[in-house]
Order: C-alpha cells, then structure tokens, then sequence
C-alpha cells in the first residue's frame, strides 16, 4: 500500500473482502487480455476460394417474403448448401457464397475450413416448415443428450468453421409452426394442441435419470421437440459474425461442447418459447461481443448440462468474456443456469446496456438442487441498466423442481462493479439461498460502485440465507445501502 493517508476502514474492507473468499491479490479482471488473445489467435481463416450456391442448382424464390416453397425447390436449396459445403470441405476448405435473394431449405450442415456467407443485407436463408426435411442427428436438447431433428445449421466434430456476412437467417417460426409445440405458452402466443412436447420432455428427463445410452434416446417425428437453430457439437474454432437471426424455434446460438468460439456483431432477434440468444453449453474460450439481443427468453444463458445427464458428461463452461452487447426483452439478461450441472466458472461481462419493460432480470442466476453444480468467479462491472420488469439481480435456487434434492447449488466469488439503473425497477435485488446452507452454498456477492434510481419497493430487496454480500458505494434511490445480515 504504502500510502500514509489508508484509512483503518479500507484495511477493515480489504479484511472483509479477503476472507469472504474473493481474492485480495490480483484483478480477475487482468485474466480477459489473456482469454481474448487466445481466441484470436485461433480465428478462422479460409482459403481465397469460393464456391456459390447457385453453381450447385440453388433455386431463389420470387418474392423476399415468400415463407415456403414446392418440395422441389427445398431440396435442390437443401442440395446446393449440401454439395457446395461438401466440395469446400474436400478442396481444403473456402467459402460458400450465398448472393442476394430469399433461399428455402432444408437445415445446413457445415463442415471443416468451410465459412458459410451470406454475402449482402438481402441475403435470406430461410428455413422450411415442412419437419420431415430434418433429419434426426445427435444432440442436446434442455441439458440432456440425445438423437433429435437437426437443429437448423448443425455441425459435429469439424474444425474451422465460419458462419459470416450481413444477411437474414431466418428460422420461419410463428405461432402456427414449430412454436405451438411448446404447449402452454403465454408471451406471443397462447397455444394450446395435443401436438406438444410434454410427453416427450417427461420421457427424455426419465431416460436421463436411468442412464438409457443416447442411441437409445431416438425422437424426432411425433415427439414434438423443437430443434434448436445454430448448433455446433464438439467442434472448434467457430466464428459466427453480422447477420441477423430471427424466428428461432428455441435456443438460438448453442454452441455445445465447443472451444474457441467468437460470436460478434449479430442481431439476434426472436420472441418465441425457449427463444434464448445465446447458450454456450460446457464450452471453453467464448467471446461475444457486439451482440444486439430481443429475445422470447434468457439473452445470453450459460449451461452445461442437467441433472444427471449433465453429471455424466461433466464438462464446464468456462472463460467466456461478453463485452458490448445490448439487451431487450426476455427473462434474463445476463445468466446463469438453470441447466448448469457441470459448473461454470470464469465468466467476465462488461459495458452491457440491459433495458425494456418485458425484460424481467438484469443479471439473472437460477437453479436448483436436482441441477446442482458449481458456479464460480462471476465478475460484471460497467453495466447499464434503463428498465426492467421484476429485478435487476437475481438469485434463485427454487428454480423449477427446487430445493429438494442432494445436489446443493454454489455461488461464490460473484463480482458486480459499476451498475446503473437508470429508468427504476420494483427491486434492487431477489436471492434465496437455503435454510442451513447460507455459508456453504451462496458464498460472497460483492457490488460495488452501484446506482439504483426509480426502486419501487421498500424494502428494496429480498434476501434469505445468503451470506457474505458486501456492498460498497451502493446507493439506491439516493441513500447509501449498507448491507446487514439478518
Ligand atoms: C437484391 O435483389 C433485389 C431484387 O432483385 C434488389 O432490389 C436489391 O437491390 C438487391 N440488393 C442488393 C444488396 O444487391
Ligand atoms: C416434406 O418433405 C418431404 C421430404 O423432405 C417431402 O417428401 C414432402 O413432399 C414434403 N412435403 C411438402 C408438403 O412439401
Ligand atoms: C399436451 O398434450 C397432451 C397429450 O399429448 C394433452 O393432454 C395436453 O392437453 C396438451 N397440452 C396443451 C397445453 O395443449
Ligand atoms: C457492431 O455490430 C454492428 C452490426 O450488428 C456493426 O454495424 C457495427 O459496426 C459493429 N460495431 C463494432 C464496434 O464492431
Ligand atoms: C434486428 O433485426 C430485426 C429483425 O430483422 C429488425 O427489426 C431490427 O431493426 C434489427 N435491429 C438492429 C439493431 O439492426
Ligand atoms: C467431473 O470432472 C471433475 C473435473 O474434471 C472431476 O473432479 C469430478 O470428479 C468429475 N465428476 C464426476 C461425477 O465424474
Ligand atoms: C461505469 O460504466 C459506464 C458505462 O459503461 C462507463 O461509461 C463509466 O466510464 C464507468 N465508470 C468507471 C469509473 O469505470
Ligand atoms: C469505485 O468508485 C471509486 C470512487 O469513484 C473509485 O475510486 C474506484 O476505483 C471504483 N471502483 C471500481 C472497482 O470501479
């Protein structure tokens, strides 16, 4: 230190800090120059060969807003993507141009040294209604693995993968297709059909439980699980960059079992069921950045497998770095869970803008005690906040089946520096830990240098069996909070 003038209270505060499990020494925050030059250094770059589609019979439809096409259309365009990403990937890699106009297909498998372009605004690949054109693959559906439909642009075990340019990927989804087999669902639309998932989901949670072999898992046509869109499984070096995603039938960017992967400069707008932005499942090395976000659910949402399907993959998430991006609508912004069973750790966020009436929680961590799973080193700072409907922080560990089972959810060493709320919010924060596990299961929230304006409850926060939060420099509604455990 060495400064004469230290008072005794920052040596107290630097006691609090130091043991309440958040290191004293360095700035974790020093670790993200590290993480990045790691991710670019393994950037994809492609060979100066193109191949487009409309050399391997791509056939454009006449009007941008067509939403379907003859059967014969959509597999000469299913075709086209097919052999021109196969002959990219012989030749030693290259990119596979889509020019302008509207293009229906069936979903788009990509493969090794190959960057699928889609190369002005106008672009459209938009995705058929017509299920029987996906074919069922390997996958992981809600944190459990298992054989499903395609998701729309699949890719497994391949390396070098791009997926680039300014156009629309549009997955065609609406309240007549793929979303209605939701069931129950009340934020667009309310749909309700005996053509919906629950009996699906119920049986895949159950194989899950008894460790039925993933071959066994077989769903697809009559099952009514949708497919997520952009799936890459146990692949590396992706970059996804520019265009714009719309009308996801569920999880939107999910890369599972992935390193290196660069997600920036998207648009990614879609208010479906499930519609999350981006879940990078048991994945290491991510940077998203410059991401502008509507969505029907979490905005970004990391995972890593559930329940005890999640135990027996047990991989992580981890060093993920989220810089820039902005964020509206969905139930949370920033989050954690709630299918996180192989932990997460590492996990940077900052200079994000999080606002809109329909976008419940800022900084959202949820799980449960059938997930389980260690959640470590969670650090946020320079993050605006305009609006939100419920909490700009929340913690809940009665998510979905809730606090009756074995595995004991843990938090610990949870950063956040320099917040605003701007434009207000009912509370500051919401975090339940259980009874009998506050030390061991909800270790340290720090929040420091915060502004809260327009907090509409009083109290303004609800928080139970949580230990070692530390709040420093926070203001809300323009008096100092100095956090007292009860
Ligand atoms: C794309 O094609 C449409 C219709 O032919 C045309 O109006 C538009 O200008 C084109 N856009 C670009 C970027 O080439
Ligand atoms: C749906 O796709 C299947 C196979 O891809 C095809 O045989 C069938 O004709 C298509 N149905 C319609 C209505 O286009
Ligand atoms: C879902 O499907 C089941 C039968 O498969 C049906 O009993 C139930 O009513 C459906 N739910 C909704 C919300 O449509
Ligand atoms: C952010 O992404 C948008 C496209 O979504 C792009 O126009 C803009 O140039 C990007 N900004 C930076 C700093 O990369
Ligand atoms: C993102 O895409 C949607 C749907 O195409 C569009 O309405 C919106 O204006 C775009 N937003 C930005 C920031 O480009
Ligand atoms: C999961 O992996 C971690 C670290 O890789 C290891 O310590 C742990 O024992 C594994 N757990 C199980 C259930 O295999
Ligand atoms: C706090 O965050 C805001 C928004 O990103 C930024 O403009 C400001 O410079 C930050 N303040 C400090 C002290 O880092
Ligand atoms: C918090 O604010 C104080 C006073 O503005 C500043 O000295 C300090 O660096 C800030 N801390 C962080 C971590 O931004």
């Amino acid at each position: 230190m060495g400064k004469p003038s230290a008072s005794p209270l920052f040596f107290t505060l630097l006691l609090i800090f130091c043991t309440s499990g958040i290191r004293c020494q360095t700035d974790p925050w020093d670790e993200v120059p590290t993480i990045l030059s790691r991710i670019q250094a393994n950037i994809p770059t492609f060979p100066d060969v193109t191949f487009n589609i409309l050399d391997y019979g791509a056939l454009p439809s006449a009007n941008a807003d067509d939403v379907e096409a003859p059967a014969n259309v959509v597999e000469a365009n299913s075709n086209a993507f097919r052999n021109a990403i196969g002959l990219a990937n012989i030749f030693g890699g290259g990119t596979v141009l889509v020019p302008n106009g509207t293009f229906i297909t069936g979903p788009i498998t990509l493969r090794s040294n190959v960057n699928l372009h889609l190369s002005t605004p106008s672009t459209i690949i938009r995705f058929t209604r017509n299920t029987t054109a996906y074919p069922l693959v390997f996958t992981r559906w809600e944190g459990i693995e298992l054989i499903n439909y395609s998701p729309f642009v699949y890719a497994f075990e391949q390396e070098n993968l791009g997926l680039t340019g300014s156009g629309i990927l549009d997955g065609n989804c609406d309240c007549d297709n793929w979303w209605p087999w939701k069931g129950t669902w009340s934020r667009q639309c309310w749909v309700t059909t005996p053509e919906n998932q629950t009996n699906a989901r119920n049986a895949l949670f159950q194989m899950a439980e008894d460790e039925t072999p993933v071959e066994e898992r077989v769903f697809g046509e009559g099952h009514f699980l949708r497919p997520q869109f952009i799936q890459p499984y146990r692949s590396k070096n992706i970059l996804i960059e520019g265009i714009t995603i719309t009308n996801s039938p569920m999880w939107i960017v999910h890369p599972v079992l992935c390193d290196n992967i660069v997600i920036r400069n998207l648009n990614i707008t879609s208010l479906g069921p499930n519609s999350d932005g981006v879940d990078p499942e048991s994945c290491k090395d991510v940077w998203i950045h410059n991401v502008t976000f509507m969505n029907g659910d979490d905005d970004i949402a990391i995972k890593s497998g559930r329940n005890q399907d999640g135990r027996r993959v047990n991989v992580s998430s981890e060093n993920i770095v989220i810089q820039d991006c902005r964020m509206a609508n969905g139930h949370g912004g920033l989050t954690l869970g709630s299918c996180i069973s192989g932990g997460v750790k590492n996990v940077f966020a900052e200079r994000i803008f999080l606002s809109s009436e329909s976008l419940d929680t800022a900084i959202r961590i949820k799980n449960n005690a059938l997930r389980g799973g260690l959640l470590e080193r969670f650090f946020l700072r320079d993050i605006t906040v305009g609006r939100v409907a419920k909490q700009v922080i929340e913690v809940d560990f009665f998510y979905e089946e809730g606090p009756d089972a074995g595995y004991v959810p843990v938090i610990k060493d949870f950063v956040i520096q320099n917040l605003t709320l701007q434009d207000g919010a009912p509370y500051t924060c919401y975090m339940k830990g259980y009874p009998g596990h506050p030390s061991t299961s909800f270790v340290g929230l720090k929040l420091e240098n915060a502004t809260f304006n327009g907090i509409e409850n009083d109290p303004h926060y609800v928080a139970e069996n949580v230990d070692d939060i530390i709040t420093l420099n926070v203001v809300v509604n323009g008096v100092l909070w100095e956090y007292q455990q009860e």
